[in-house]
């Protein structure tokens, strides 16, 4: 099997991301970047060739593929950047910033004729993955509604912007919508397998900092292309207890619903299996949990965001050593990248529906 050689930009999350690589037969961490010394010599080990300039590590003929985990913004222009350095892309979430820049990084993976991923890892973690098994073995039938929430009290990590450029509070705190909606449809559109449609978002205006432009809470209604409903709920800034892992899903054979609090359970009915007006444990379904995710995660009941990073590396190695379509392309990094930046057109015109461009 040929290692995948991978280069990391971004030595903040991108270093956690670094961590898990060692987990993954087939690939290699060969260098990190980042423009911080500081912070880079802090997160590179020994053997690892360290950059402080981006374009440096692109032109290393070592490297095969770049994990982009510079901020948000970034994601973009260093994507494309590596693309045409004819490198391979895993880049963080999301995937753009803007529905222009979605078109430029569309085009310049087509042109480049090297594999794109995005890196969501809320797709892959571990009660999504047997969610996701069961989906695929017929249980939850015909599937028409799904729902997720994404409350996280996040204040300390959006300081104002006169104390200077904050890429989280430019993103997260100016702008109205869901501007990270991924975490939340990526799962939700791995079940559904459709691309939305039209999106339709309301705020409930912002009571916590004076000086933000985002609304406390944003509910994002989504439609997908053939008349199935997703809700979707953002905040951000309510004082009180996070619950970022929260989905929902519904079809005709079965429910799922996950944990709204700590010590509270995944649940699933499985209508004909299921005792009627009770719920039973996700677990007792675990064997629909994919074979390569106890091979390659650490613990099987690993209920973090991160649970599932090496499978996610894993099936990213596998698209570039086997040139074959990584689970989530481009073309599905930009159909969960823009509903979120048109619930901010939504919400602006007073919730009016926005309908999404096709990308593929
Ligand atoms: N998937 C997840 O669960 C998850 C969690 C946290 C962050 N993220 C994503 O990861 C990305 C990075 O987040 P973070 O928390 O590490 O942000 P951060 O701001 O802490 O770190 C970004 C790093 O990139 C470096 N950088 C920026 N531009 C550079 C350049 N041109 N050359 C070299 N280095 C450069 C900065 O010096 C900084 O150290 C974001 O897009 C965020 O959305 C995802």
């Amino acid at each position: 099997m040929k290692t995948v050689k991978l280069g990391v930009l971004g030595a903040g999350r991108g270093a956690g991301l670094a961590q898990a690589v060692a987990r993954v037969p087939g690939l290699a961490l060969a260098a990190l970047c980042d423009a911080d010394e500081n912070r880079l010599n802090r997160a590179a080990g020994e053997d690892v060739k360290r950059y402080t300039v981006y374009k440096a590590m692109l032109d290393d003929p070592d490297i095969d593929a770049v994990l982009v985990a510079s901020p948000m913004p970034l994601h973009v222009a260093h994507s494309v950047a590596a693309l045409k350095a004819g490198k391979h892309v895993l880049s963080e979430v999301t995937a753009a910033t803007s529905i222009e820049q979605c078109w430029e990084l569309l085009e310049a993976v087509r042109s480049s004729g090297r594999q794109y991923m995005l890196a969501e890892n809320y797709c892959y973690t571990c009660f999504w993955s047997v969610v996701s098994g069961m989906v695929a073995a017929g249980l939850f039938g015909t599937l028409y509604y799904g729902e997720a929430d994404q409350i996280q009290d996040f204040k300390a990590g959006v300081p104002p912007p006169e104390t200077g450029y904050n890429w989280r509070t430019q993103e997260l705190a100016m702008r109205q919508g869901h501007q990270y909606i991924t975490h939340n449809l990526g799962p939700l559109y791995t079940a559904f397998r459709e691309r939305i449609r039209q999106v339709v978002c309301l705020g409930s205006g912002q009571h916590h900092l004076a000086w933000a432009k985002a609304d406390d809470t944003c509910v994002v209604l989504l439609e997908t292309e053939s008349g199935r409903l997703l809700r979707i709920r953002l905040d951000f800034f309510s004082t009180r207890p996070n619950n970022y892992l929260y989905l929902g899903l519904q079809g005709t054979g079965a429910a799922y619903e996950g944990p709204r609090a700590p010590g509270e359970g995944h649940k699933v009915y499985v209508h004909g299996q299921t005792p009627p007006g009770s719920w039973q444990s996700l677990w007792d379904y675990k064997q629909y949990l994919p074979p390569e995710w106890n091979a390659l995660a650490n613990d099987p009941e690993d209920d973090t965001h991160d649970g599932g990073l090496a499978v996610m590396l894993s099936d990213f190695a596998r698209s570039v050593r086997e040139g074959t379509r990584p689970p989530i392309d481009v073309v599905d990094a930009l159909n969960l990248t823009a509903p979120g930046l048109l619930s901010e057109v939504s919400v602006r015109r007073g919730g009016a529906p926005v309908e999404v461009p096709k990308f593929g």
